[in-house]
């Protein structure tokens, strides 16, 4: 059985969504304090059976100890976490406990209950504002905000780690721009409030949820002035667990770093119309000054996954979009 902490987020059911299609067990493990049990629901009418979910805390050792006792578990893929930038910076202490301690505490289970194999949610937030992109794994590891500087801590946490016990296999998947959703529109990203990120922002414009979107910064060194990223859809994101998770049940008995990019960059006006022509709706949109803290393009190079785990993202930006769509269209209100 396969153990996914913080399996009720966003990329929590949908990895789940894929691994059950491949026939493995899983079993999700959450807090609910970013996500609501009806997305579990979904995921299981996607499996078309029960999925094993239980609540609890990963900084809980009596929680983890728990679950590790009741489940046989082979292998974790390690979601659970905290993740919007600007709240690191407002609430430090909160992100270093949910995220730094929330792995110790994960971690220590996992050696009393005998598992070795670990998939780490990392980021691109660890490169910061890279020298240049594509960015390969070799790149300066330099995170520009507390956010970053926690999943870069947990990186290091876990190569010393195997230094100390070589018989563990660890992949760290430093995710970049993850937008999209299930084709079913059953499952999708449901951010609380307002939304931080691009495409959950655009998706509510479109269903009337909010009156325009604004464009931070028109007049950055790119093609049309607007900011570039490597949007990767999450159906790609999660198959890309699947492959990094099947390469950990192999005992290779290594740390793994890797990117899960597309490779291509895509500016924000890209997206707005590509987003546009996929859904047949207008996004009002407006530049404004630039967001504090925000780089000017990255996208990855993300070869390094093709050679070791035999992943390549295979879907468009306009099948992001489309899912993105079909998913908001159908849930106006997210899982509310
Ligand atoms: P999400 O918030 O939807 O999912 C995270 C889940 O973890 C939530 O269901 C939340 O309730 C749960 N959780 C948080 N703290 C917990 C705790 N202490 N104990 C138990 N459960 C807890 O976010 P997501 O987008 O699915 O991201 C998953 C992981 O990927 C996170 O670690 C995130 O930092 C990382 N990541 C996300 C992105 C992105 O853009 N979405 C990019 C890079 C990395
Ligand atoms: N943007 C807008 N308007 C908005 C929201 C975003 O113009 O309302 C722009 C941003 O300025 C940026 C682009 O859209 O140019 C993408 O912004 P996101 O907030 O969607 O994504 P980021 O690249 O800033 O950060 C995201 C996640 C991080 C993750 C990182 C990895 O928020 O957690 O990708 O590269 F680590």
């Amino acid at each position: 059985m396969i153990l996914l902490t913080g399996g009720a987020g966003y990329i929590g059911l949908h990895t789940a969504a894929v691994l059950i299609g491949a026939g493995h067990e899983v079993v999700l493990f959450d807090n609910f304090s970013n996500s609501k049990p009806l997305g579990v629901e979904r995921l299981e009418a996607i499996a078309g059976r029960p999925v094993p979910c239980v609540q609890g805390d990963v900084r809980s050792r009596q929680d983890m100890d728990g679950l590790f006792d009741q489940h046989s578990i082979s292998a974790v893929v390690h979601f659970a976490g905290l993740k919007a930038v600007g709240e690191s910076a407002e609430q430090p202490l909160r992100y270093y406990d949910n995220n730094v301690t929330g792995t110790l505490v994960l971690l220590e289970a996992m050696i009393r209950a005998e598992v070795r194999r670990i998939v780490f949610s990392s980021s691109a937030c660890v490169y910061g504002d890279p020298d240049f992109s594509p960015v390969p794994e070799s790149a300066a590891l330099r995170p520009a905000n507390t956010y970053g500087r926690t999943k870069l801590m947990v990186e290091e946490i876990l190569r010393d780690l195997h230094i100390a016990a070589p018989d563990w296999s660890i992949a760290l998947l430093r995710y970049f721009n993850p937008v999209g959703a299930h084709p079913s529109g059953l499952i999708g990203e449901d951010p609380n409030g307002i939304p931080n990120n691009l495409m959950p922002f655009v998706t509510q414009v479109a269903v009337g949820r909010r009156p325009e979107l604004r464009v931070f910064g028109g007049d950055y060194p790119t093609p049309d002035g607007t900011g570039v990223r490597d949007y990767i859809h999450v159906m790609d994101l999660a198959e890309g667990h699947r492959a990094a998770l099947d390469w950990t049940l192999c005992d290779p008995r290594e740390v793994l770093a890797a990117n899960l990019g597309t490779g291509c960059g895509y500016s924000v006006l890209d997206l707005v119309k590509a987003f546009e022509r996929a859904s047949g709706q207008a996004i009002p949109h407006r530049i404004v000054a630039r967001r504090a803290g925000d780089v000017a393009a990255n996208w990855a190079d993300p070869s390094f996954a093709g050679q070791r785990l035999g992943w390549t993202a295979q879907r468009t930006l306009d099948d992001m979009c489309r899912d993105a769509w079909n998913w908001q269209r159908q849930n106006p209100r997210g899982f509310a």
